[in-house]
């Protein structure tokens, strides 16, 4: 991936004012395939304007759905003359998501040809448990050539009992078993907010799943879906990046439009490190409160500490005061960024998959690149950080998951802006 433009970050401005977060991404990618099930239009609102969001539309157009796409209003998806089943690579590589084209074109027309998915390199992403869960409603599946091919004579409800908990795991067998027939149960299901929402959209249009929120999830198949208009929620990680952010600068921001419960996790690490957090019914406020203290932090499934705030929460401590650890036990190789932040003058050490982080006193501004969106997200909140200008390439990755982030940084108070290479 080589980005045409750089971000350049001018850091020590404390920042101050309110935002408005935007749509979920890892809501949206679900959501977007699963408009595929629908046996009528349907409407999505709140979606963000991202780079996935686009790619999710050229490959749905590809299958033959209509879309009608007001960015920031609505996007309205017609699937009534979807006939294709094949997506190749040169779509899927544009991001991770694409993967819930498989269970999303099974559980439509029990037929899918799709390429292994693209996105972040975070170490090995296998997708054994999605099949396996395909293979328990009754589809064959082929695993070749990089593609897979899903077929099914009959989609019939089964029980999937999942080795680890997985997030794209369940919302496939949810797209896929949502028009089976009988009933489908997911055994040790993710719980995050965004499988809660892709339910809620799905029974919105005529489908029965209950449970979603909990780690055992019901699937009554149905055969029949009908229109509907949805709202997705909030982003719970662009809220916590933007909480990140104020409590790295000492600012005093309140961020409107969120869902405080999903942020319990990183709230509480917030207070623990000394950060004043209050929340109201759908805002968050982050004020400084004297020393910013060293805390541990290890990543869990939800409502654990998520794996999306890591990096950012990572670069957030390097000016803690102490010796911070922060272990990371969901993706093996989600450290490509610790590289950049020391180039900043963070002193960071890996040790297997935890990092001890020494707090400094400063951080400088420097030449760093992207190499995954939480990293560039981690990137941007060391440049606010930092004394003097820092350089951050490849914000390709950014655009991906982050609405106008430079924007809405600006409008707290950033230094910020973008410069063609
Ligand atoms: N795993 C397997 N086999 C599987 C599925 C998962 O071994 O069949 C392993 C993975 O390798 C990983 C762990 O299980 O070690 C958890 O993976 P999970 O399936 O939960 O993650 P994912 O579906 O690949 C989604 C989000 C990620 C987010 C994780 C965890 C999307 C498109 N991706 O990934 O989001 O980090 O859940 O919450 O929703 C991001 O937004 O930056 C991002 C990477």
């Amino acid at each position: 991936m080589y980005s045409k433009d750089k971000m350049l970050i001018t850091g020590g401005h404390p920042l101050a004012g309110e935002i408005t977060v935007s749509g979920g991404k890892n809501t949206a990618v679900a959501v977007i395939p699963a408009a595929l099930l629908c046996d009528a239009p349907c409407t999505i609102e709140n979606l963000p304007d991202i780079d996935d969001v686009h790619a999710l539309i050229e490959i749905l157009e590809t299958l033959g759905a209509k879309i009608d796409y007001v960015p920031g209003k609505y996007m309205t998806v017609d699937p009534t003359n979807a006939k294709g089943y094949h997506v190749p690579y040169k779509l899927t590589k544009r991001l991770r998501a694409s993967y819930y084209l498989l269970g999303a074109l099974i559980g439509r027309g029990h037929h899918a040809e799709v390429a292994y998915p693209g996105g972040c390199d975070l170490g090995s992403r296998p997708i054994d448990q999605h099949l396996k869960g395909f293979m328990a409603l009754g589809a064959d599946i082929d695993d070749r050539g990089g593609m897979v091919y899903a077929k099914a004579d009959k989609l019939v409800g089964g029980d999937v009992f999942f080795d680890m908990v997985t997030v794209g795991g369940t919302i496939n067998v949810m797209l896929a078993a949502s028009k089976a027939e009988g009933n489908t149960i997911i055994y040790n299901a993710a719980k995050e907010p965004h499988i809660v929402d892709l339910a809620n959209f799905l029974n919105s249009m005529g489908a029965r799943i209950k449970g979603a929120g909990t780690d055992v999830i019901r699937i009554r198949g149905v055969q029949k879906t009908h229109a509907c208009t949805y709202t997705v929620i909030p982003d719970q990680i662009e809220t916590g990046t933007l909480m990140i952010a104020a409590a790295a600068t000492r600012g005093d921001v309140t961020i409107h439009g969120c869902i405080p419960t999903h942020m319990e996790a990183l709230t509480a690490k917030l207070l623990e490190m000394g950060v004043r957090v209050t929340e109201n019914d759908d805002s968050i406020r982050v004020r400084p409160q004297g020393v910013q203290r060293a805390v541990n932090v290890k990543t869990q499934v939800y409502p654990g500490f998520p794996t999306d705030l890591q990096q950012p929460m990572t670069a957030l401590l390097c000016m803690a005061n102490g010796v911070s650890t922060v272990c990371e036990t969901i993706f093996d190789q989600r450290f490509k960024h610790l590289d950049e932040l020391r180039r900043m003058g963070a002193k960071i050490r890996l040790v297997d998959r935890t990092v001890l982080i020494d707090g400094v006193s400063e951080l400088y501004g420097a030449p760093v690149t992207v190499t995954d969106l939480r990293a560039g997200a981690a990137l941007i909140v060391a440049g606010l950080m930092a004394k003097g200008v820092t350089e951050i390439y490849e914000t390709t990755y950014i655009d991906r998951g982050y609405e106008r982030i430079e924007e809405k940084l600006r409008l707290l108070g950033a230094d910020i802006r973008r410069e063609k290479i």
